[in-house]
């Protein structure tokens, strides 16, 4: 059964329930970074004018791990979505409390949002009488939470079962497959992939999945410490947990790891909130951590980057938050910018960095999930997707 879209579906008459990925950033009662409801009115517009008699909208916020707490509640998702499509959004008190359902047949309520899905453990459990009820809101159900697709939870995986021949992917979640697999499906090449960040453990299956791919991987961010420790270099005090200089030693030793780049030299201080160094060369002193790349990686990267085609971004390569060590991650969004390729950047820190340095528009894809382009990445499908596609 192939994967059906929301244009394929008749929508006149029926309530259509459709979970979003609501989970936005929220600093001090207001929304940060609105990127994640804005990508998915195409879909909800769609929805509301291909005549379906009512909206329900699902999502998440944080992980409130089964608990109602106030601070994970989607009011400000809905005052922000009233705002954008001039309409009424109402919020219920809960998913599933007795009074949903009646909100759901006052004529007058089109566009309802359920209260955030993670305040019942069943939606993390992928509860089965939990999607039960759910389902029981709607005729049609609509999957547009890209972000969300790689949890096996209830409102993204379960609640398919109920609607064998009236799943729909949104058009967010198919313009993110058909992004993403220009990188797994026959990239254009040279295919090149930069990954930085902490921790290897999280993504050392993408790093392996990589490997094998791709025709350059550079390595930057806390991640090339223990790369280069695995390489005999001297890194002072730097990030590297045993288990993750396991890991790297393990790469390292196949086969395809000629390809992957490592930083040349770098930016190095005492502490985060000391004064700030370049360190010319590999070896960084005993008591100084590397906090991002410097200038000569900076320009090797550029310089062995430049013919590429294909060019995958996840995780900053310094402490950018830190404006002493932000050179690296925003020089990289630059450099990015700059080429004449397909490039797309997944990950909340690299999207951040290239909104920040202004860049954003000449990247060609900019993911709205961290995680779920990472495990696409890695397997090729995502469980939230193959089961719109084949049921559970
Ligand atoms: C994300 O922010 O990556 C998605 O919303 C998924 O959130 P989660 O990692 O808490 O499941």
């Amino acid at each position: 059964m192939a994967l059906k879209y929301i244009d394929e579906a008749k929508l006149n008459g029926q309530k259509v329930i459709a979970r979003f990925d609501f989970n936005v950033p929220i600093k001090n009662e207001k929304i940060t970074d609105t990127t994640r409801i804005d990508s998915a009115l195409p879909t909800i517009k769609y929805i509301l004018d291909n005549g379906a008699s009512k909206l329900i909208m699902m999502s998440h916020l944080g992980r409130p791990d089964g608990q109602i707490n106030p601070k994970y509640s989607l009011k400000l998702v809905a005052s922000y979505l009233a705002e954008k499509l001039k309409q009424d959004v109402v919020l219920t008190e809960t998913a599933i409390d007795s009074s949903v359902k009646g909100i759901i047949n006052l004529p007058k309520h089109k566009i309802i949002l359920l209260e955030n899905v993670r305040f019942h453990a069943e939606e993390e459990e992928n509860d089965a009488e939990f999607a039960k009820i759910l389902a029981s809101y709607a005729d049609v159900y609509v999957n547009d939470a890209f972000g969300t697709s790689h949890r096996k939870h209830t409102s993204v995986y379960g609640i398919t079962q109920y609607f064998k021949n009236n799943s729909y992917g949104g058009f967010l979640l198919k313009q993110e497959v058909a992004a993403l697999m220009k990188i797994t499906d026959n990239p254009t090449r040279p295919f090149m992939a930069l990954v930085g960040g902490a921790k290897i453990a999280d993504k050392i299956k993408t790093l392996e999945r990589l490997l094998v791919n791709v025709d350059a991987l550079f390595i930057g961010g806390a991640m090339a410490y223990p790369f280069l420790k695995a390489q005999g270099k001297k890194i002072g005090a730097s990030l590297c947990s045993e288990s993750d200089y396991e890991l790297a030693k393990k790469i390292l030793n196949q086969s395809s790891a000629p390809k992957i780049i490592l930083p040349v030299d770098h930016i190095i201080a005492k502490g985060a909130d000391a004064p700030a160094e370049i360190c010319k060369g590999f070896d960084i002193p005993d008591g100084m951590m590397g906090f991002d790349i410097g200038p000569e990686s900076i320009k090797l990267f550029e310089q062995k980057i430049a013919p590429a085609k294909t060019v995958f971004w996840n995780g900053p390569m310094g402490m950018f938050e830190n404006e002493n060590f932000a050179k690296g991650t925003f020089s990289v969004a630059k450099i990015l910018a700059e080429l004449n390729a397909f490039t797309l950047v997944g990950g909340g820190d690299s999207v951040s960095a290239v909104n920040k340095s202004g860049v954003a528009s000449r990247i060609s894809h900019i993911s709205t999930g961290g995680g779920a382009s990472l495990e696409f990445i890695e397997q090729g499908q995502l469980p939230g997707i193959q089961a719109l596609k084949f049921g559970i």
